[in-house]
């Protein structure tokens, strides 16, 4: 039961001479959990009753002084105090009030330290308001006080990037008053206290003055402000709420301003984009977390091998050099080692051109490279991740090498997008310590890796690929062995959904536009042309065989890249792109290909609107989702989510193609896919697992917390 005492527990007074000293306590971040809040309220009235007492100081116990407003109490019933009561009462308070920080002070946790009179911070401390992240904006007194201690622009670009300042920033920026030698937050804060004291330095509040000195400037920094979000932040609804309380601040009285700011918070609450980006923030923790990683211990990994120097193999020897690690790399000769060197080394070129990494500090990342085309180089290393073309005959003969030269108990593992990983370790004498790791291009920027698990991997190893990971900084995934695992295997059907809606009548323009409304940057044609599109062929041509003849095939895409147009790289391919430019413009001649395929395939076009475009497009991609989770090759839904917002360029407002199904309702979903199978029932055949939600009643969440 809440209580009092938990209250006193959550947030400990201590006197320290003439100081209060409150110290919050709520492993593992100090949430501000309502418990916290009362905790800090009772501080501040237990620092006023007490005549000995002449100020407080408020730290955080633990890993920092508070990671923000306790992001699982969202959406539910809130209880008292709230949290600007709590920051009001503090900078109301008639003695002085320090903040001493270490850690991260975030979101609420900054919005307490601003409400206090003076703040001192360690040098490890990182202050930022990051709440536009989660699809909210400060709603306890943030969009008023940043700007006044910051100015308006700064505070703005705080508020409206999330990003985090260091303490030295923050000093600079006015957001702190002091950085503190002491190794210790709670003597920084009695020190500087005592300091403040002595000094008799006066209280300070925030708002005794006005939000800006120089209206007009202020406004014109909002206008412009107004105008880049727009632009950029795509359909987002709390960055324009957080300038909107900011101009309020300019021309409101102060209390006036605060009630505003809650008001335009609550209704970012309320937004449904809120529950995408908090469903996403705790489903990238949730998938790090894989059974393996509680049940076995990772092996060592102090070095890496990579087979293959082309697009993906350099990529992961970057991804793998940045995460501090040497790397071997072997390719089949000298003229492909060479070009594979050149990608690497590539990179850090442009960073250095770019000023972002000083040639010093290239050589020395480049001095833990080395490369080979004898595979005796890989007789040491921990772990060799294959890059080499998507073939399987290829890639046994490499895992037959690998088995050869590499020392027990080296992980080995493939980054193949489609094919057998059973296969491929049923073909070395070591199958349990073959596993999948599948990048994304590029692979060191891409955040995703699926970490496929075939069926005789050991679990040491699974947990290995899970530490490696973490060290890669890369949002890993489980997956199940299947063509395509998660991501391509859905991938596959709404790319399949998009081609029927082409042949059906609507254009590959009209599909990306469409898609690109929805929130994606990007819709699956301009995709493809990126890609290249000879990668799907070949896919195409190597599933031919094994495609069912009752299946709906549409020829289009073939009939482009028999062209050779396969896309950006070739100058052409869904669209045109004229002297190497990045962008497309439609192709009349792709047009007229489009029109002289439904006339071959006997379709009479028809107009599609955006939203049935969508509604086929999300349909094909979540039924997949459902037969993905169904056949266990994700875990839990939410792995299907992390999948498509850290791989595929999913709108993360949505949440994920799950989350998304359950905002708009899974009955919909399906009576959506019953529709479409009136025109091919195979195609569109409802999974099974969908069908048994809908008659339960259930969503998609409810099978992403099995032990609730
Ligand atoms: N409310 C509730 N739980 C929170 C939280 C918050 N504000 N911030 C972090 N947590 C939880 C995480 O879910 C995780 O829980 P788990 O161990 O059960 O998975 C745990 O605290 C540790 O967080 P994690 O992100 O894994 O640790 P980290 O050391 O890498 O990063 C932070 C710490 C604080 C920098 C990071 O968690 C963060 O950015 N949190 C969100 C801050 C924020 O947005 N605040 C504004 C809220 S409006
Ligand atoms: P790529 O053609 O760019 O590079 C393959 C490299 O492997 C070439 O440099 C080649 O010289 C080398 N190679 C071939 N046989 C070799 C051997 N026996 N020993 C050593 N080196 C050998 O191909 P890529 O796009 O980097 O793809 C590599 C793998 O990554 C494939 O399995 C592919 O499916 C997978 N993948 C690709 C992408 C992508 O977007 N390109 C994404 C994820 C996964």
């Amino acid at each position: 039961m809440p209580s009092s005492s938990s209250a006193a527990a959550a947030v400990r007074t201590q006197r320290h001479g003439v100081l209060l000293v409150a110290t919050i306590a709520n492993p593992p971040v100090n949430a501000l959990s309502a418990e916290i809040r009362k905790g800090l309220l009772r501080a501040v009235e237990a620092a006023e009753a007490d005549p000995e007492v002449r100020a407080l100081v408020l730290v955080g116990e633990g890993r920092g002084f508070i990671a923000g407003a306790d992001i699982r109490e969202f959406g539910k019933p809130p209880l008292p105090p709230s949290l600007p009561e709590v920051c009001n009462r503090i900078e109301a308070s008639g003695k002085p009030v320090v903040a001493a920080i270490h850690g991260p002070a975030l979101g609420g946790g900054l919005e307490v330290a601003m409400a206090a009179h003076y703040r001192v911070a360690l040098r490890d401390a990182k202050l930022g308001l990051p709440e536009v992240n989660l699809g909210l904006m400060p709603g306890s007194g943030g969009t008023q006080r940043a700007p006044r201690l910051m100015g308006v622009a700064p505070a703005l670009d705080l508020m409206l990037t999330g990003r985090h300042l260091g303490a030295r920033e923050a000093l600079e920026a006015g957001l702190i008053d002091r950085i503190a030698e002491e190794a210790d937050a709670e003597a920084a804060g009695v020190a500087y206290a005592q300091q403040l004291l002595a000094s008799r330095a006066a209280i300070r509040r925030s708002g005794d003055s006005p939000l800006a000195a120089d209206i007009e400037g202020a406004r014109a920094v909002l206008k412009k402000a107004a105008a880049d979000t727009a632009k950029k932040s795509r359909g987002l609804f709390s960055p324009l709420k957080i300038i909107e309380a900011v101009e309020a601040g300019l021309d409101l009285p102060f209390a006036e301003a605060l009630r505003n700011e809650r008001q335009l918070f609550l209704q970012c609450i309320d937004s449904p984009q809120r529950a995408g980006l908090v469903h996403a923030f705790f489903a990238e923790r949730e998938v790090a977390k894989a059974p393996e990683t509680r049940s076995a211990r990772p092996r060592a990994i102090g070095s890496v091998g990579v087979v293959g120097g082309g697009t993906m193999g350099a990529g992961i020897a970057v991804a793998v050099l940045d995460a501090g690690l040497p790397v071997t790399m072997v390719e089949r000769d000298e003229a492909s080692l060479a070009r594979g060197r050149a990608n690497v080394e590539k990179v850090y070129d442009g960073l250095v051109a770019k000023g972002r990494l000083t040639p010093e500090a290239k050589a020395a990342v480049l001095a833990r490279f080395a490369g080979s085309t004898d595979y005796a180089a890989f007789a040491d290393v921990d772990l060799v991740i294959e890059a080499v073309f998507e073939d399987i005959e290829v890639k046994k003969s490499v895992f037959a090498e690998l088995d050869r030269v590499c020392k027990p108990g080296a992980v080995l593992a493939t980054n193949t997008s489609y094919l057998d990983i059973d296969a491929i370790a049923a073909s070395i004498a070591r199958p349990q310590d073959v596993i999948g790791l599948h990048f994304f291009s590029p692979a060191n920027i891409m955040k995703l890796l699926e970490i496929v698990v075939p069926a005789k991997v050991s679990a040491d190893v699974v947990a290995t690929a899970f530490e490696l990971a973490k060290k890669l900084r890369k949002v890993p995934v489980r997956a199940g062995v299947c063509d395509g695992f998660i991501g391509n295997r859905i991938l596959a059907k709404y790319r399949q959904a998009a081609d029927y809606l082409v042949e059906d009548g609507a254009s590959p323009y009209e599909i990306d536009e469409a898609v690109r409304a929805f929130g994606y940057p990007m819709g699956p044609f301009q995709v493809s042309d990126l890609a290249g599109g000879d990668i799907g062929w070949a896919t195409r041509k190597r599933k031919a065989a094994t495609r069912d003849p009752r299946a709906r095939y549409v020829q289009i895409a073939d009939r482009i890249c028999e062209r050779g147009w396969f896309g950006q790289k070739t100058g052409r391919g869904w669209y045109l792109y004229p002297q190497g430019a990045r962008t497309g413009t439609p192709d009349p001649e792709v047009l007229a290909i489009i029109d002289a395929e439904r006339e071959r395939a006997g379709v009479k076009p028809r107009k599609f609107s955006a939203e049935e475009i969508v509604r086929r497009y999300m349909a094909a991609m979540i039924n997949e989702g459902a037969n993905v989770v169904r056949e266990g090759i994700a875990l839990r839904p939410l792995d299907v989510d992390v999948v498509f917002l850290s791989g595929y360029g999913f709108p993360r407002y949505r949440g994920g193609p799950m989350k998304y199904a359950d905002t708009i309702g899974l009955d919909r979903v399906l009576a959506d896919l019953r529709e479409f199978a009136q025109e091919d029932p195979l195609f569109w055949q409802p999974s099974p697992l969908l069908v048994e939600l809908v008659t339960q009643g259930r969503n998609f969440d409810s099978l992403n917390h099995p032990a609730d």
